[in-house]
C-alpha cells in the first residue's frame, strides 16, 4: 500500500463511519498563539476541544502536516521525523474513547491487514474502560502512568491516552512497549477531558472529547515493511540522490534528508532563517545539516544538491546562503577557540560564553574541538 492508498483507506473509514474530512492547517499557528509551529493535529482543532462548535461538527478526519524539535536528537533512528503528516480522527464531545479504540483495531486489522500478534497497546494505569475494551478485544496491554499522559505543552487541553505500537523485530514479538524498543508506536488515542490552568491544576472539560494522531511516514513504513521511514516511498527522491552524492554513514544520511526536506518545507511556508522564533528553528536545522555533512569533508557543499530537490529559485538561493554565513560563523569559531584558554575541555560557563559573546551555538563549538 502506497502513501496515498494509506491516506484514502484512513479517511474512507472515517468518512463511513460520520466523520467529516477537514482541511489541514498551515504549519504555521496564527501570531496569537504562543507555539512556533503546528506540533500536533489536535492544536488546531483547540478551541473545539474546549466546546466551540464545529462548523463541520462532531466527529472530523483529516491529515495535518506538523514539525516537531523536541525529537531532533531521535532523528536519524527508524521512526523520528522533524516534519511529518499526522492522521488525525475526533469526536468533539460525541462518541467515547472505547469505541475510537474498537475503530481503531478494526482499521488497522481489517483496513491495513496489519496482524493482531504485532500489535501491543498501553493505557494509563487507572483508565480501566480502555484495560477493559483492548482485554475484550483480545490485544495484549500494559499499563503505564508517566507513558500514558498526552498534553501539547504545559497548559491547556490534556488526558490519558491509550498508544498502539506495532512489532519491528526481526523474530517473533519480545517483551512490552516498556521494556523493548523493537516496539514503535503508531497511533496515539487520547482521551481528551481536562484543561491544564497556569496554576497547573486540572479542570474537566465542557466535554469528554476523543484525539487520535497516527504519523503517517511511520504507518507507511510498518505497512511496506520498511526497516525505517526513510525506505517509503515518501523518502524515494531524497534517499534516491543523497547517497549518491555524498558518502555517509547511514545514521547521517537520514539526518541530511530529514533536516534537507524539513528546511524546504518550512522555507516553503514562508518562513526566513533568523536568530529568533521560528526563523532560528530553520537555521538550526539548517546548521545542524551542516554540522552532519560536513563532519568527514568540509569541501561538501549544498550547491551539489540538484534542481529537482531543492528547486532553482529562492529557496536553493537561501540554502546556499545559510551555508555561506554558516562557514563564516565556524571561521570565527576556529580563531576563538585556538586560544589558549579554549583548548582543554570547556565548563558550562565557556560554552554560554561562546555562544553568547561570539555566536557559536553548542554543537558547532563540539564540532570544532572534534
Ligand atoms: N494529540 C495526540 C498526539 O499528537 C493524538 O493526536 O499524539
Amino acid at each position: 500500500m502506497n502513501t496515498d492508498d494509506t491516506v484514502r483507506t484512513f479517511l474512507d473509514f472515517y468518512r463511513e463511519r460520520g466523520h467529516e474530512p477537514i482541511t489541514g492547517s498551515t504549519l504555521l499557528p496564527p501570531p496569537s498563539d504562543p507555539v512556533l509551529f503546528t506540533t500536533s493535529g489536535m492544536h488546531p482543532l483547540t478551541p473545539y476541544l474546549q466546546g466551540r462548535p464545529h462548523p463541520q461538527g462532531r466527529r472530523l478526519v483529516n491529515v495535518q502536516r506538523c514539525l516537531r524539535t523536541t525529537d531532533l536528537d531521535e532523528v536519524g533512528d527508524r521512526s523520528h521525523l522533524t516534519v511529518f503528516e499526522m492522521l488525525g480522527s475526533w469526536s468533539l464531545g460525541d462518541y467515547g474513547h472505547s469505541q475510537s479504540l474498537r475503530w481503531g483495531y478494526e482499521l488497522l486489522r481489517d483496513g491495513f491487514g496489519i496482524p493482531p500478534e504485532k500489535l501491543y497497546v498501553t493505557v494509563f494505569d487507572t483508565d480501566l474502560e480502555s484495560l477493559d475494551t483492548w482485554r475484550e478485544l483480545g490485544l495484549p496491554v500494559e499499563s503505564t502512568r508517566d507513558e500514558n499522559w498526552w498534553s501539547n505543552g504545559p497548559t491547556g487541553p490534556c488526558g490519558p491516552d491509550s498508544e498502539i505500537f506495532f512489532w519491528t523485530g526481526d523474530g517473533p514479538p519480545e517483551g512490552s512497549p516498556t521494556t523493548d524498543s523493537r516496539w514503535v508506536e503508531i497511533w496515539n488515542h487520547v482521551h481528551m477531558r481536562y484543561e491544564r490552568g497556569e496554576d497547573g491544576g486540572l479542570v474537566p472539560l465542557r466535554q469528554v472529547n476523543v484525539d487520535t494522531g497516527m504519523g503517517l511516514e511511520r504507518l507507511v513504513s510498518v505497512l511496506q515493511g520498511c526497516r525505517s521511514v526513510y525506505e517509503t516511498d515518501l523518502f524515494e527522491p531524497w534517499m534516491g540522490t543523497i547517497p549518491l552524492l555524498w558518502d555517509l554513514d547511514e545514521r547521517s544520511t537520514r539526518v541530511v534528508c530529514d533536516h534537507l526536506r524539513s528546511s524546504v518545507v518550512v522555507l516553503g511556508d514562508g518562513v526566513q532563517p533568523s536568530n529568533t522564533g521560528r526563523g532560528y528553528v530553520l537555521r538550526r536545522l539548517i546548521r545542524r545539516l551542516l554540522t552532519v555533512l560536513r563532519r568527514d569533508d568540509p569541501s561538501r557543499t549544498l550547491g551539489d544538491l540538484p534542481g529537482e530537490l531543492v528547486g532553482t529559485g529562492t529557496v536553493r538561493e537561501v540554502l546556499l546562503d545559510e551555508e555561506r554565513r554558516f562557514g563564516l560563523l565556524l571561521e570565527r569559531g576556529r580563531r576563538v577557540l585556538s586560544r589558549r584558554e579554549y583548548r582543554g575541555p570547556l565548563s558550562e560557563e565557556d560554552y554560554q560564553y561562546l555562544h553568547d559573546t561570539h555566536g557559536l551555538p553548542r554543537e558547532s563549538v563540539v564540532g570544532l574541538k572534534g
